[in-house]
Formats: C-alpha cells, structure tokens, sequence
C-alpha cells in the first residue's frame, strides 16, 4: 500500500487518509494508494462503511499541477485518468462518505462528487478552479455538478472558477452535511449513521435539467470575465453534453475535451503562472530559515491615494497602523476616501459593518510622529520626488525604533540614495504597492545595495500577510514593472505619431489581451504625474535620440487624464473614455511639424512594437540581476500590469512565440527605427544559441550545456 494513502479502521468504518503534503494533490501514487484501500476495505467483512479523509491542512487541493506542467515541457500533454477510480468509489456497495476540511478543489470535488456522500466543516470551501489553469475538469466534473447543483450553478461555478464556502455548498445540494467540531470522529459517526441506508445516492443516476438560459448566461459571463480563453467554453460543451447525453458518454465527451485543453498554449502559460506566482517567495539567496521581524504595529507617512489604500491593505490584514501627513486637511481628505471604499464594500455585501468598524478603529490619523517609536515597519507613501523622501527618511531615522523597517514606496527612485540620508541603511528597502494598493495584488520589494537578510524576509512576510504577490526585484530605474513600462509607453506615442490612434493602439491591446490599453492606463495614472516622472528622468535621454512628442503638450494643455475629464482620450460623467477629435487633431499637426510621414498602421506591428520592446527591456533586467528569474518577471506582469495570465507574462510569451523571431524583428526594428530598438544582449545570444528565458536559471548557475 502507498504511504501517501493509509487505511485505519475505526469499529465498523474503513478510515481512507490522504496524506500528500502540502496540499493532498492526487500526484502519482495518491489515486493508486487510494484504489487499493478501497478495495482493501470493500473485501473486509468487518467494514460497513467507508470515510476519505484528508490529513494535514487540507482536503484535496485536485490533481497535482506540477505534474501537469512536466507532462506538457515533455511534449505529454494529458493528465491522469481518475475516471476509472471515481467509478469504482461510486460503484462501491457500502457507503463511501468524503469528509471535507480546507479545501475540496478541482479533482479533490471530483472525487467528492464520486462518493455517495460529503460532509464538511464550516471553513472548508470547494470549487472547480480548473479554468484558472486553463483546462477543462477532467474527471468527472462538468458531468456531475450539474447532476447537484443544477446546470446554470455548475456552469457559473466551472466558468468563473468561484471557490464556495461550505455553508453555501450546503444549501446548494453539494454537501450533505456540516460537521461542527472534530472532523473525523464526525465523519465515523456520520457513516456509521448512513451504513445501512439504500439504495446509496450516486450521483451519476441523477438526472440533470437541459437549461439553454443557464448555459446562455454563462456563455455571456465567459465571455465578459474569461475574455479570449478557450478552456471555460470547452467546458460549457461538455457541460451542454451533461444535459443532452447519457452520463458515460458525457464523462467520455468531457475526457476528451480536457485532453484537448491540457495540449493548449494557454494551459501552459496559466500552469507556468500558477507555478511562477509561488516561485517568487523561493529567493535565491535568502536562506529559507531567515526569520522575519515581527510586524505587528505600522505607520504610514502621507494619506494619498497610495498611503490610504496601503493602510486599508495593512488594516484588512488586522494590522495596526497610524497614518501621517501633514495637514489636517489632506489627513481628513484621505480618512473620507478610506472610509467611502469601506462603505463601498459594505453596500455591496462584502463584508458587514462591524468589520469595516474594526478595520477603521486600527487606522489611525495623526499629525506628528506620536507613536512611530512603536512601530514594526515605517512605510512612506509620499509625494515622488527624491528631495522630499531624503527630508522624510531624516526625520523617520530619528524616531523609528532599531529594528523598525523602513520602507518606501516609491515607483521609481533610487532606494540606495534614500537609504543614504538614514543611520541604517541595511534597515531601508521599496515596498511598491501599486494602485488602489487595497485591490492590487502585485507588491514590488525593492532590495538596495545594503538591505538586510531580514528585512526582505519581513518585506516577503508582510506581501504574503496581506495576501498579495510580493516580488524581490532590484534597484533599477522603475524596478522592473515601471522599467519595462516605459519604453512600452514610449512605443505606442512613436505609433500615434507614425499614423494610428490611441483608440486603435488600445484596442490592439486589448485584443491582444491586455486588460487596459496604454493610453487608456495612462489617463487613469495621470498624465501630469507620467510627466513629472519623466522629467526627473530627463537628464539621462541621450541628446539626438527621439522622444515621443505628445506627452508634453498633453500635459501643458492640462489633459491630466480621467482627473480633468480630458487626457489622451475624452470623459463623460461616468468616466466612460471616447476617442478626442481634438487630440487626434494635434497629433497630426505634431507629427507634420515634426516631418514624421504618418502611415496606415497595422494591429500586428502595434503588438510586435508595444510587447517587444517590453521584453527586450525584460531580457536586460534579466542580465543585470534585478530579477531573480524570467518568471519573477512575468508574475509581475500578469499580477500587476494587467498583462494576460493565458500568455503566461512577457517573458513566458517571448518564449511561445521563440526568441528567435523576436531577436530578428528586433533587429530589423533597430534598423528602421535606431538605438532604442538596439538588442538586448541576452536576447541576441539566447536567440542565437536556440535557448528559452526560462531556461536562464539553469544558465545562471552554470548547469545548461
Ligand atoms: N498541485 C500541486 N501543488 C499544489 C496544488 C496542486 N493542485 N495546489 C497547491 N499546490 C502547492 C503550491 O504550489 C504551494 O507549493 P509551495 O509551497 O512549494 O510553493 C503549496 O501547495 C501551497 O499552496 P499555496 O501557496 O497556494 O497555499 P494557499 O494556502 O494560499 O492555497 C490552495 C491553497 C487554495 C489549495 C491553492 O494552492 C490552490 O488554489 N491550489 C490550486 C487548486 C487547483 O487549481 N486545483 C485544480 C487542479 S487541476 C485538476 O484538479 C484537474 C482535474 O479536473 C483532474
């Protein structure tokens, strides 16, 4: 018998444990172990029941995702086929009951539904979030759901990947019972209570409803929410064929459509992001024991836009945080937004109001440094400009306890100069939150020259606290998100200016799959702000290199963006953006003035030039060390800049599309359009030399041939 699966018998019931750290995935050996213990228990004459329990903290988190990623780089394709165990499990003569703690997700439902009953706790939840990866359910589930929930549910639920709470489960059929206190002795009685009923209730023999408004609804939300990925309406067919065909040959229609999804590109790239998402806390250097500061106090300087969405964020998480600037006024201005967002979600059913009490009563508003002597971490949130963050982190310097952490967010400036004014440098690092800080799950941690072991480990700690994705990077100018965002941003104005539109630049983008266009982005950031962002940047542009035109005029006409109702594009009340005559105007007169020739401009070169010089950028960050690997680079991209997780982030897209296309459209690029367009030189030799970005570690340490 495996030792991933063991069997117990506890008087008349057969106790089946999972035990496949850390989340019970059905890796290879786990169905095997299982299929053996159920058997073992249907032979015994002394077991009138069966329970499948999960050990550790967790039911079964479904089929082991690293397993998928192996079999798709080996070219497999496919995953297991549990079909033939969840038969057996069903076809078992004595009652199988699936007892539910954590979580129940994908084939760990699965194996749920197979069984003849499930029961949970209160805190345990379940879904199938198999479209987050790209495939379709694989083992049952677009057949059996909507058996016990319905086929407009199951489709909701397949589609949108929703993960329910079991009280919820509960009342929709998908449980049959909640279990309030020990789990397993709940699970024996609960079998023990079920033994002798029969007929046992599978749920293959149920029968499904055809819902063409159900099936309609979701196709509607698939097409809303999952934009561009083929996975969810792969799913709605086999779902349709749940209402339409007898159950085995639903479950055989449903097999082949997974083993179709798991061949696709955007399996790969939604597996590679899963993965790449929970690589970013493996930290090369950062030895794994490396114990964090305690964080339990904060104080944040400056009650902006970022400064109070950042306490928000602190507060969600319970923790204590004072917030500082330096007029009543901006303090109170920044309070009202800080309790509206609260209403918000209050309003919409988000949460009730004792919590967005509580979660007010830990945000405190203050004028002076009362109190910073107390705090864990210092993070400041002010105004972008390096003179005012030196003055800051003076005067923080001298109030903060030894070992506070004092963290900037700032987008772009230079940590090791901030760190330069402090006694401490080793205690400095960026924590880059990106806006609304309260929403946004990307935190860029920005480690300086001096930054101590311990301070990034707190700066990890506290991303993962606040349930965010916190990624190492370097100390470039603009990190690394911000870096490769500008010459993207500079691309799309050179394409305005050579003949398209920012509404067509967009809407290439958006095609593509970006979740916002770049003018778009760029009138919601402010273009006054973009502006002044360049201009303390301004000192580096070589002389005689070209500089997009448009930006200053935009910002000297006071076009700020969504903020002035007028930017790259125009805005009505409700902030709903149409294409400027006006601007489309001027840009014509900027380009003839500036004897720029404007031609008609394909969606293809939009996407090639944008996303290109994008990864060219990448591919330097790379060589330099200011990411710890490609996909650090990616889970950036597709946590925070709206990039398509179904591409798998830049770097990962590089990849699928081959280095080698890239390096030579660079090339004849740099031909066309000079040194801005120069290769960067890990590109030009991974290129030559036939590699992948996500081959670099390997290359890195030496270990590639
Ligand atoms: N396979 C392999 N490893 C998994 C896994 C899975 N299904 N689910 C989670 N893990 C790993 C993670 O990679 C991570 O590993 P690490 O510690 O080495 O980084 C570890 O388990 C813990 O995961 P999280 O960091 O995500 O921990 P959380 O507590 O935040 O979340 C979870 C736990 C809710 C289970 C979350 O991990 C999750 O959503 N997992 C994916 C669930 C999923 O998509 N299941 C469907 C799989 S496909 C399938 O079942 C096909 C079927 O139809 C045949």
């Amino acid at each position: 018998m495996s030792q991933l699966v063991s069997l117990a018998n506890h008087g008349p019931v057969a106790v089946i444990t999972i035990d496949n750290p850390p989340v019970n995935a059905l890796s290879p050996g786990v169905p095997e172990g299982l299929a053996s213990c159920i058997e073992t228990a249907k032979a015994d004459p002394a077991v009138e029941a069966i329970v499948i329990i999960g050990g550790g903290r967790t039911f079964v988190a479904g089929a082991d995702i690293n397993e998928f990623a192996k079999s798709i780089s080996a070219g497999k394709g496919g995953g297991p086929d549990l079909t033939p165990l969840f038969t057996a499990i069903e076809d078992s003569p004595k009652p199988v009951v699936v007892a539910i703690h954590g979580a129940a997700l994908g084939g760990g439902l699965e194996l749920a539904m197979a069984a003849h009953y499930r029961i949970a706790v209160p805190d345990a939840q379940v879904g199938l979030p198999e479209a987050n990866l790209g495939i379709v359910p694989g083992a049952g589930g677009t057949q059996r759901l909507p058996r016990l929930v319905g086929l407009a549910k199951a489709a909701e639920m397949i589609v949108s990947g929703q993960i329910v709470k079991a009280p919820a489960a509960l009342e929709l059929g998908l449980l049959d019972r909640m279990i309030e206190g020990d789990l397993l002795p709940g699970a024996v009685a609960f079998a023990q209570e079920t033994a002798a009923k029969r007929p046992l209730p599978r749920t293959r023999e149920r029968v499904v409803e055809t819902d063409a408004a159900g099936l309609a609804a979701a196709r509607d939300l698939a097409r809303k929410t999952r934009r561009n990925q083929t996975a969810p309406v792969m799913a709605l067919e086999a779902l349709e064929a749940a209402g339409t065909l007898p159950f085995a040959e639903g479950l055989k229609k449903e097999r082949e459509l997974s083993a179709k999804s798991l061949t696709s590109e955007q399996a790969s790239a939604l597996i590679h992001a899963f993965i790449a998402e929970r690589a970013v806390a493996k930290i090369p250097d950062l030895p794994k024991d490396t114990a964090p500061y305690p964080l339990h106090k904060a104080a944040i300087i400056g009650a902006g836009t970022m400064g109070g969405g950042i306490a928000m964020a602190l507060a969600n998480a319970g923790i204590d945080v004072r917030i500082k600037d330096t007029t009543q006024e901006a303090l109170d201005r920044g309070l009202v937004t800080v309790r509206r967002n609260y209403s918000n979600s209050v309003a919409k059913g988000r949460f009730p109001q004792e919590v967005m009490d509580q979660r007010m009563a830990l945000i405190h508003p203050q004028l002076d440094y009362a109190g910073f002597e107390e705090a864990d971490i210092v993070i400041e949130a002010a105004f972008e400009s390096m003179a005012v963050k030196k003055q800051l982190f003076a005067e923080i310097d001298k109030v903060a306890k030894p070992d506070c952490v004092l963290a900037t967010n700032t987008s772009t400036l230079d940590i090791d100069e901030i760190a330069s004014v402090t006694s401490r440098p080793e205690m400095v690092i960026g924590t880059h939150f990106f806006s609304p800080a309260h929403v946004m799950r990307l935190v860029e941690i920005v480690r300086g020259k001096a930054t101590g072991k311990r301070v990034i480990a707190t700066a990890m700690a506290l991303a993962k606290t606040l349930r965010k994705v916190g990624v190492l990077v370097g100390n470039s100018m603009g990190f690394v998100g911000n870096r490769m965002m500008f010459p993207y941003m500079r691309e799309a104005q050179f394409l305005v200016e050579e003949g398209a539109t920012p509404a067509q630049v967009d809407r290439a983008l958006n095609n593509f799959g970006m979740a916002m266009g770049i003018f778009a982005v760029d009138d919601m950031g402010g273009i006054d702000l973009n502006w002044r962002v360049q201009q303390e940047y301004a000192h580096l542009v070589k002389p005689g290199i070209r500089q997009p035109l448009m930006l200053r005029k935009l910002f000297e006409m006071g076009r700020y963006g969504q903020k002035t109702g007028r930017g790259w594009y125009v805005y009505d009340e409700n902030r709903k953006a149409a294409p400027d005559p006006e601007v489309e105007a001027l840009i014509e007169r900027t380009a003839k003035d500036a004897g720029i020739e404007r031609r008609q401009i394909t969606d293809e070169e939009i996407i090639e030039r944008c996303i290109y010089i994008m990864i060219n950028e990448g591919a330097r960050i790379l060589e330099e060390g200011h990411a710890s690997r490609a996909s650090d680079i990616d889970a950036i991209y597709f946590s925070g800049y709206g990039f398509p997780a179904y591409r798998g982030g830049p770097m990962w897209y590089a990849d699928t599309v081959g280095l080698r296309k890239i390096y030579d459209k660079i090339e004849e690029f740099h031909q066309k359009h000079g040194e801005l367009w120069a290769p960067a030189p890990l590109l030009k030799r991974f290129a030559l030399e036939g590699r992948t970005f996500a081959g670099w570690d390997e290359v890195r340490e030496g270990k590639a041939a």
